[in-house]
């Protein structure tokens, strides 16, 4: 009985550890978005009840992001509409993702991990153009 309680807890942990773990506020005081290169960015995200931060992102046609998530309070989904995203926003937790924005137009990201009253309109957008 131990054993197989063991085993669970380490499954439900390598799971929850991937891939890092770091203090809340070190990286994620200020969410943002970071401009590498002229097409390449990195957003710092942080989703809490309930909303996501940045709220607005906007990027130039043809930009390839790295999105670094987090979440400030309980478990948050991170899907980007047309972009097949979905991520998990976990406390203390870092995901990542790689998405190319070919297509001008706006991508919506919706909490799809059900966190409370106001689920439902937990959203932000992401805003792609030509500069
Ligand atoms: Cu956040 Cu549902």
């Amino acid at each position: 009985m131990s054993f197989l309680f063991a085993v669970l807890y380490a499954a439900y942990d390598r799971k929850i550890d991937v891939p890092a773990c770091i203090p809340f506020n070190a990286t994620f005081k200020e969410p943002r978005v970071k401009q590498v290169d002229n097409t390449t960015y990195e957003v710092y995200a942080v989703a809490r009840m309930w909303s996501f931060e940045p709220a607005q992102i906007e990027l130039p046609v043809g930009s390839t992001v790295d999105f670094y998530l987090t979440s400030n309070d309980v478990v948050h989904g991170f899907n980007i509409a047309k972009k097949g995203v979905n991520m998990m926003a976990i406390y203390g937790a870092v995901n990542k993702s790689t998405v190319k924005f070919d297509k001008p137009g706006v991508y919506k990201i919706l909490c799809h991990e059900y966190c409370g009253v106001a689920h439902q309109n937990m959203q932000a957008e992401i805003i792609v153009n030509y500069k």
